[in-house]
């Protein structure tokens, strides 16, 4: 079964040709981020407008890699939730109106649920029941996979995902956007002990919190600067001397990192998964990779950066999983919905 994935559910626009769930035939992502960057993060009307301008050339190159016609696609899979409202209506409109026109079935994918698919696109795939660690720059949470489809929400973050925590630190640091690059390459320069920075603690062991941390962070840069706490964020930096600011990143990145490690290995111990898999935009980070496969004793192997932050061959892989068990959506019936969370034990990609 060969699926065209689109997805455009924040500031990538992207398109992707896969078969049976696992093996890429084309793939490209048109990413915003240069746009977005001058602003210092995401901002929604111009993440619409040029999801709008460049999502038909960026399907029709993804066709032209793939050296198949429409005739060769049997399914379209799109990301419905969750997302930015505007951004989300450019991809499934395209794919709505693209199920209509060509008569391909048409199925809605949840976007978070799709970031874990990247693992099924590995040589070999996870098997269950799989842990997954799921940190992006919206969502920080723990999920137990005991089938497709299947699975149980362990703990999620109660206020800032790590990702969030990540660029708004970098913002403090100014150092550029997305925050999570840019201080992994700072951190390499810095000394991961300078500073002592607090971990949260909080009731269910695999929830998560890092708007304390990323406050300590604040402060702590403050005081090295010798202001007060009402002194102007964006002007913190400037008094920063290049040692310090490396140190800052390495400090953080470190802290942050290990406390994603510290919950998923409690998980891993308790209920003996198969499989850990990371997935979204912060498992690009090759310090997580490093403190995970350093204390996890199960082989783990990890995507390729570009399939960890967001991308369509992820989407088209979960709808081939999510195609073996429901009927395509009626293409006039598919509405987007921009804060829909992964639920326990059913497919949140059901749009009903
Ligand atoms: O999954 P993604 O591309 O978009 C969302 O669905 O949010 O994740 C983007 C997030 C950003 O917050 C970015 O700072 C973070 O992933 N990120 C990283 C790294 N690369 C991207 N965080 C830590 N280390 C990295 N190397
Ligand atoms: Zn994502």
């Amino acid at each position: 079964m060969r699926i065209l994935g689109i997805e455009t559910s924040c500031d990538e626009t992207a398109a992707a040709i896969v078969d049976d769930g696992r093996t890429i035939v084309s793939s490209v992502v048109q990413t915003q981020i240069d746009i977005h960057k001058v602003f210092g993060g995401v901002v929604p009307e111009v993440a619409a407008r040029s999801h709008l301008e460049v999502i038909l050339p960026v399907i029709e190159e993804t066709l032209q890699k793939a050296n198949t016609s429409w005739e060769g696609i049997d399914a379209i899979g799109v990301t419905y939730a969750p997302g930015l409202v505007g951004s989300l209506l450019i991809g499934t409109l395209a794919a709505r109106t693209l199920s209509l026109l060509k008569n391909i079935p048409l199925y809605p994918v949840h976007h978070v649920e799709g970031h874990v698919y990247a693992n099924f696109l590995l040589e070999k795939a996870p098997e269950f029941p799989l842990l997954a660690l799921i940190v992006s720059g919206g969502h920080s949470q723990l999920v137990l996979f005991h089938s497709h489809g299947d699975y149980e929400l362990l703990g999620q973050t109660q206020d800032d995902a790590v990702g969030e925590a990540f660029d708004k630190v970098a913002k403090i640091l100014g150092l550029p956007y997305p925050g999570g690059p840019s201080i992994a390459a700072a951190a390499l320069k810095g000394d991961p002990r300078a500073f002592v920075l607090p971990k949260a603690k909080l009731q269910s062991p695999y929830d998560f919190s890092f708007s304390g941390l990323k406050t300590a962070v604040l402060r702590r840069v403050q005081a090295e600067a010798g202001v007060a706490i009402d002194f102007p964020s964006f002007e913190l930096a400037a008094r920063l001397d290049e040692a310090t600011r490396n140190d800052f990143a390495a400090s953080f990145q470190h802290i942050a990192i290990e406390t994603l490690v510290d919950k998923t290995m409690a998980a891993y111990k308790q209920f003996s998964p198969r499989s850990v898999v990371i997935a979204g935009g912060v498992a690009a980070s090759q310090e997580l990779r490093r403190q995970l496969s350093e204390r996890l004793p199960l082989a783990i192997a990890y995507p390729d950066s570009s399939l960890c932050t967001d991308n369509a061959a992820m989407i088209a892989s979960l709808a081939y999983y999510y195609a073996q068990q429901h009927e395509p959506i009626d293409p006039r019936n598919l509405e987007v919905v921009p804060s829909l969370s992964m639920r326990n034990t059913a497919w949140a990609s059901t749009p009903h």
